[in-house]
């Protein structure tokens, strides 16, 4: 598909990736994402319907966007995810579509999926011992999550890992989750924690060279750099085998970032980090398309520079991360 235009940012970068939450709520409650304590959801009326969400997507792809995620809160949870999935990939068969899960219900729906259009998935593995997912996502998850990734692959989706090691909890598990992706053949990310006041004040994540240090002490590690536009930083093994960490802490994290996030209630968010947003909801659900445009560029033009994790080591983000998935 010829695109039309392209969507620049302030600071020369251009925005071709839009992640979609399609909703904030989740069957897990994983501890660097989720409260401790109860809390109401968003309240049904506010959430877009998939046409209105689509409307969206169209507009988003005509001003320049070729990439889209799908994510939650966990997305599976939303039914007829697979039509929605359907709907983009009909409009644009050009357009790169994966999906982040934590695989609980993948096994049920990786081939609907598939067959919708969907190639790409990042599951999250971050213990495969079953009392410390337990313990992570506080519900027994494991089984459900390997059986789900399993499925996959069979299918032939493909499937990259994302791990959040945290000190004292799982970062015993590096070198495992590193061997568990590396045997059946999928990319392994480590993604460094990143500090928001809705997760367990009491965890502490890695940074890359804490990691390294680890995954060094058993195998030769080149550095690879980064690929493309992608947050991750790429290492390679001496067989081969390639794998990431995600470094939000590093000064130049935001300097190729090319993305915006859209929440199921149609919240257009700019940045990771910060919590400011704009509502392309009523104009999507008015169908004044020439409006949610406006917003889109909008939101584009006031793309923060960087996030402030690396400024401080006091500095956390207030924002929701259950609500677009990281
Ligand atoms: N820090 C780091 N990674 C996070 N994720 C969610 N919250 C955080 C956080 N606070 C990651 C999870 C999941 C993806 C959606 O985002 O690992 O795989
Ligand atoms: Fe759910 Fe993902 Fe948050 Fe875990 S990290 S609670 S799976 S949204």
């Amino acid at each position: 598909m010829q695109r039309k235009s392209k969507l620049i940012d302030s600071y020369d970068r251009v925005v071709d990736y839009m992640r979609i939450s399609v909703t904030e709520r989740c069957n897990f409650r994983c501890q660097y994402c989720m409260p401790e304590k109860p809390f109401s959801w968003v309240p049904k009326e506010n959430l877009l319907s998939f046409e209105d969400l689509f409307k969206f997507v169209k507009v988003a792809i005509d001003e320049g966007i070729t990439k889209i995620r799908i994510t939650g809160g966990e997305p599976l949870l939303r039914e007829d995810l697979d039509e929605f999935i359907k709907m983009i990939y009909d409009y644009d068969d050009t357009i790169d579509l994966a999906m982040t899960t934590n695989a609980f219900l993948l096994k049920g729906a990786a081939q609907r999926l598939y067959d919708a259009g969907l190639r790409r998935i990042n599951v999250s593995v971050d213990s495969l011992q079953s009392p410390i997912a337990h313990l992570i996502a506080k519900k027994n998850v494991l089984k459900n999550v390997l059986e789900g990734v399993e499925e996959a692959l069979k299918i032939g989706l493909k499937v990259k890992i994302n791990m959040v090691p945290m000190k004292g909890i799982n970062d015993n598990e590096i070198l495992d989750i590193l061997n568990y992706s590396k045997k059946k053949n999928m990319t392994v990310r480590f993604i460094e924690y990143m500090e928001n006041i809705h997760a367990n004040t009491k965890i502490k994540g890695m940074n890359s060279e804490e990691l390294l240090h680890v995954i060094s002490s058993r195998h030769i590690v080149s550095d690879l750099g980064f690929d493309g536009h992608s947050p991750s930083h790429y290492y390679e093994l001496s067989d081969g085998y390639k794998f990431g960490i995600i470094e939000p802490h590093k000064d130049d994290f935001c300097t190729k970032c090319n993305r915006i996030r859209l929440t199921a209630e149609g919240n257009l968010i700019p940045c990771l980090y910060f919590d400011e947003a704009l509502s392309i909801r009523e104009a999507v659900r008015e169908g004044d398309i020439d409006t949610a445009s406006a917003i889109l560029k909008e939101v584009v033009r006031t793309k923060p520079e960087k996030n402030r994790w690396g400024e401080d080591d006091e500095n956390i983000s207030t924002r929701a991360f259950y609500e677009t998935g990281g």
